[in-house]
């Protein structure tokens, strides 16, 4: 302790938030109490263009250790080393920062960033199952906890929340987001850029947030990461913009540029998007970074014809930082010298990075206190918070014959499949620091529920690749007599997340074999999904009875599951993605448009196909309970409203069953007529309940331009016309109401 002291004195000093005893005029930018902007315009007035370059320089740490690249300290000295990613923990952290603010000309610190996507060291479910809670409440604490873990080793920006509308299974990020609906996504988005940052991303324990991919990254043409994405401006504006500009209502610090071209211009140059729409019409004031390399991989993408070329199109277009490739650093002094860069972009892009590092409160606090740490992570509140999440991101497929819940007194428990002995598929994917040593299995989870004289029997079955037939024929033994066999499918943790696209949603190896297999011993067989996608669950559905859909759960996802499956918790998430019968029928999601020719299961010349259903296999927000619930006097009021009005709609619903559990009440609109088609669907309202057996309440929405509206051709409206209203407990489900918007 004694030596932060000092340190921290002696950054102050360096820094001069002391007032030196010469009683000489403080200059604006040390002066904590003179306004971030302020402080920046001064700082930015007394920097060479060197030091201006190097603050939009972002360079990565050893993602192993934590430690920082032995040119660092060199670089931060020279004032050109702006932020890192990866460099992490105190001794790392504050070695290098010290170079920064005391041994550099204008003692200007560096931003530590790294990807805190779903928990830093305690991991709470992927994004994708933390939507399946459709509770942006607890997603808001699970990113501040994330948040408190991060800070205390020395973290100030995490690149994070990942808000990529996502309606392609095969895209392996699918699992970084919040599905496919724009009104989740947004909810989320806002809920998540609140939990890191806080009321002020200055304070201790908190973040500055990063929006990322910016945009229409989750379009990737046939699924395949960082592919082409051909969006139309109908699509951009109602269905992929929703989020990001939740997040700037939110007051995200930062966002970072995608790497896919959208609409043949890529994104890291994106001008029309990144000074057009994300500063010009939303009046973000944060600043933009570029994701890992896009600077660079403007060449490949034959946008730039050289370093230079893609360093000017980058910075022109507003992307103010560059992660790892050292374009504008190498390339920015000549194009500035020959007029090929506007030295007002340069000045423009260094004063918003200033203006947030100012405000993240790092130049009076560069320090983190290297004590923080153990009294931070894995605290017994935020492994209660990571089971409480992974219990709520549970989607329950199917329970025939209400298999579900199991008897914790079963004589036998057969447990089989490698993923239910896996620690760190648990953890999926973007695990930051979390370890799997912490993450309960499974298997773990099963025997700390069921009693002590249940016999638990568990074979690895089969994993994600092949099985021996040796392992196939142990996996049936070990089931032989059993009460129950429990069997864990889906994918690993590394066939998700970025550069994971699959052509295939099935069961991966020989997952569906083994399951034939154990289908035939006779005996009760339940299916439980780790996955980070949706897949193909056609076969399960129609031989396997009961189905619980766990995502990767996170450090304490085997408990969760483990105690829903026997009864300890009731599963009551919905499903924030549409699961496909194929993936030929990929994209599919609820919120698609009529067709002259909808879909019908009797007409021939029907949007349909000849060799399957046409509907998907489980629905955008479906999910079932142990519990019952009923919907009931569905209401709007007023009959009709100005378009500039606001109609109110309650629904009553009913627990009628004798168990207490969860319900989320969805509520829907349709404009059947309009200027353009709209959606079959939109999502405009939800409500996560908790009812008691026999309890009913009733649940008010409120529908205002916000929800009415459309980004047409013309601009957002809310064209007169009859709206209809559904209320329900999924997309495809609901009761229905209609009122008038007038002219
Ligand atoms: C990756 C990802 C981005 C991440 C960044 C830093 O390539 O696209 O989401 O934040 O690089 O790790």
């Amino acid at each position: 302790m004694k030596n932060l002291k000092i340190s921290v004195l002696a950054a102050a000093l360096a820094f001069g938030a002391l007032a030196p005893a010469t009683g000489a005029e403080l200059p604006v930018y040390k002066d904590p109490a003179a306004a971030p902007a302020a402080r920046a315009a001064d700082l930015l007035g007394r920097m060479t263009t060197e030091e201006k370059l190097g603050q939009l320089q972002q360079l990565d740490g050893l993602w192993d250790t934590g430690a920082y690249r032995e040119e660092f300290p060199k670089l931060a000295r020279e004032g050109r080393l702006g932020s890192t990613l990866n460099v992490r923990t105190a001794p790392h952290a504050n070695a290098l920062q010290k170079e920064a603010v005391e041994n550099s000309r204008l003692g200007v610190p560096v931003l530590f960033a790294f990807d805190v996507i779903h928990g830093y060291r305690t991991i709470f479910p992927v994004p994708l199952a933390e939507s399946a809670q459709w509770d942006p409440a607890l997603a808001e604490r699970a990113a501040a906890a994330a948040a408190e873990e991060a800070y205390a080793v020395g973290l100030k920006w995490t690149f994070a929340p990942m808000v990529d509308i996502a309606r392609d299974p095969r895209w392996g990020r699918i699992v970084e987001g919040s599905g496919e609906d724009a009104y989740l996504g947004s909810k989320l988005a806002a809920a998540r850029v609140r939990g890191f940052q806080g009321a002020d991303f200055a304070a201790p324990g908190r973040l500055m947030a990063c929006a990322k991919h910016w945009a229409g990254y989750g379009a990737a043409e046939a699924g395949r990461d960082y592919n082409s994405t051909d969006i139309s401006p109908s699509a951009l504006r109602n269905v992929y913009f929703p989020p990001f500009k939740a997040a700037v209502d939110a007051g995200a610090a930062t966002f970072m540029t995608a790497f896919n071209d959208l609409n043949g211009v890529p994104s890291t140059a994106h001008k029309a998007n990144i000074a057009g729409v994300l500063r010009g019409e939303w009046g973000f004031k944060g600043f933009v970074v570029s994701d890992y390399t896009s600077v660079k991989e403007l060449i490949a993408h034959g946008l730039a014809a050289d370093d230079e070329d893609a360093a000017v199109k980058a910075l022109s277009a507003g992307v103010d930082m560059e992660m790892v490739s050292t374009l504008y650093r190498d390339k920015g002094p000549a194009a500035l010298a020959a007029g090929r860069l506007r030295a007002a972009d340069l000045d423009a892009s260094a004063l918003r990075v200033l203006e947030m590092k100012f405000r993240a409160g790092i130049f009076e606090h560069p320090y983190i206190d290297p004590a923080l740490e153990a009294k931070t992570l894995l605290t017994p509140e935020k492994l209660r918070l990571a089971l409480d999440a992974a219990l709520k991101s549970l989607v329950l497929l199917k329970n025939e014959g209400a298999l579900l819940p199991l008897d914790p007194g079963s004589r036998k428990v057969a447990v089989i499949g490698k993923l239910a002995d896996s620690r760190e598929d648990m953890l999926g994917s973007w695990a930051a620091d979390g370890k799997p040593a912490d993450a309960v299995t499974l298997l773990e989870g099963i025997k700390a529920v069921v009693s002590p004289g249940t016999r638990v029997v568990y074979s690895s079955g089969c994993y994600t690749g092949d099985a021996s037939e040796k392992e196939l024929k142990a996996a049936v033994s070990a089931a032989a007599g059993a009460d129950v066999i429990i069997v864990a499918v889906g994918e690993s943790a590394l066939m998700s997340g970025e550069a994971a696209s699959r052509v295939s949603l099935a069961l991966p190896g020989r997952q569906r074999e083994l399951l034939e297999r154990l289908k035939k011993t006779g005996r009760p067989v339940v299916a439980v999904l780790f996955n980070g996608r949706p897949l193909e669950l056609g076969w399960l559905d129609a031989n396997i009875p009961a189905i619980l859909e766990a995502w990767q759960p996170g450090t304490r996802g085997g408990l969760a599951v483990a105690q829903a499956l026997f009864g300890l918790a009731n599963p009551g998430g919905k499903l924030p993605v549409t699961f496909p019968r194929s993936v030929g029928q990929v994209p599919i999601y609820y919120a698609h448009r009529a067709t002259g020719r909808p879909t019908s299961l009797t007409e021939k010349y029907s949007s349909r196909y000849i060799d399957s259903s046409s509907t998907p296999l489980y629905p955008f927000g479906y999910g079932l309970s142990y519990s019952s619930f009923t919907f009931s006097n569905l209401l709007v009021s007023p009959a009709s409203i100005k378009p500039d009005g606001k109609a109110l709609v309650s629904v009553d619903v009913k627990n009628v069953s004798a168990r207490a559990g969860d319900e989320v009440a969805q509520l829907y609109i349709r404009d059947p007529a309009g200027s353009e088609t709209r959606p079959l669907r939109e999502l405009k309202g939800f409500e996560r309940v908790t009812l008691a057996p026999g309890e009913s309440r009733t649940l008010r929405f409120e529908l205002t331009p916000a929800e009415l509206g459309w980004h047409y051709a013309g601009g957002f409206a809310v064209e007169p016309g009859t709206f209809k209203v559904y209320v329900g407990s999924s997309s495809a489900a609901g009761l229905e109401v209609s009122f008038e918007v007038l002219p």
